[in-house]
């Protein structure tokens, strides 16, 4: 076979595509186990309603990215380490995943978003009513970090200690929380003429490195706490997931302008019309397309620096530029 013939050996999209359903498969597994009816000790009572709502907002087809980022990282860095606690390691990705269903199921509501559509499914909000998605939200969140702390995530206290703190500076109010509070105010809801507001590319960058960005970034450096890694490589596995996080939110500003409903399984054509700040609306299509092939650049470049073999996590940095869901 000729170099020119020769397959890309860099990445492998079937082999992501058939690991990320196989994790999938795996938390999907630990979030029904999680959601079970029986309470836990100290708990009193699991309301069935309550229950049906963070199902409904958790067991619907998202794409598992966050958790899929957690285990491909430790994989790469410890694969015998890895093997050895996956079942621990899949109860960490899971927390990472109740925080983002938490985060989509408030996004939507009538008060941020408005979306009647997600997942291809109606919004938590739609299919029980605002109240219930509000406490879904709510508990969602907070059985994450139940998760965390048990013993059965991690032998290592230390572990679980790094991985709690990671997730609330992540998840709150410098972070994800953060960056929704700035995405409303950039709508100019707040400002006396409700104008909106017109952000610098600065701006915009931050905001989506919270809203978005921090919490791709804590996935790819809770995969490197879970293995123990050393300090300069956790920081480094940061980095990566910093790098595809804004990819991430670029893609997805993208998907809003150009994909239709029944393929990004969400409402799109939105974002302009509420003044959302985005990159594309700052800088039109073809810079963001631009921008998103240097993030994949220097996505490459930094596994690169980490000397490991970085194939998988090479192609979910290119599945994530060039996502249309
Ligand atoms: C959508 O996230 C919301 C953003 C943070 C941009 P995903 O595109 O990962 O949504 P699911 O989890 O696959 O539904
Ligand atoms: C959502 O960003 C970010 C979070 C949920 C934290 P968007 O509002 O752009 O996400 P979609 O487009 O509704 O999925
Ligand atoms: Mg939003
Ligand atoms: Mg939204
Ligand atoms: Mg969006």
């Amino acid at each position: 076979m000729t170099a020119a013939s020769a397959p890309d050996a860099s990445t492998n999209p079937d082999l992501f595509q058939a690991r990320l359903a196989q994790i999938a498969g795996e938390v999907e597994g630990e979030i029904r186990r999680a959601l079970s009816s029986a309470p836990l000790p100290l708990e009193i009572t699991r309301p069935d309603r309550l229950l049906e709502a963070m199902r409904h907002g958790t067991l619907n087809g998202g794409k598992r990215l966050r958790p899929y980022l957690v285990v491909a990282c430790a994989d790469m860095l410890d694969p015998d380490f890895a093997r050895q606690n996956r079942a621990g390691l899949i109860r960490a990705a899971t927390a990472l995943e109740l925080v983002h269903c938490y985060s989509l199921v408030h996004d939507d509501l009538p008060s941020m978003d408005d979306d009647d559509l997600r997942r291809g499914q109606p919004t938590v909000h739609k299919a029980f009513d605002e109240a219930t998605a509000i406490l879904a939200g709510d508990a969602l969140l907070t059985m994450a970090f139940d998760l965390l702390a048990d013993p059965a995530t991690s032998a290592d206290a230390q572990v679980r200690l790094d991985l709690i703190t990671g997730l609330a500076r992540a998840a709150g109010a410098g972070g994800m929380v953060g960056g929704q509070m700035l995405d409303l105010a950039a709508e100019g809801r707040h400002s006396p003429d409700q104008a909106q507001l017109q952000l610098s590319e600065q701006q915009i960058r931050q905001l989506q490195s919270m809203k978005t960005g921090a919490l791709l970034r804590f996935a790819c450096e809770a995969g490197a706490i879970y293995v123990r890694s050393a300090p300069d490589v956790r920081s480094k596995m940061a980095l990566f997931g910093q790098i595809i996080g804004q990819a991430f939110q670029i893609a997805d500003d993208l998907i809003d302008v150009e994909s239709a409903p029944a393929t990004a399984g969400k409402a799109t054509g939105k974002d302009a019309a509420k003044g959302k700040a985005t990159l594309v609306s700052l800088k039109g299509i073809a810079e963001a397309r631009a921008e998103l092939d240097r993030l994949t650049a220097k996505a490459e470049d930094c596994l690169a620096e980490l000397g490991r073999d970085g194939h998988e996590l090479r192609t979910v940095a290119r599945f994530i530029a060039t996502r249309a869901f």
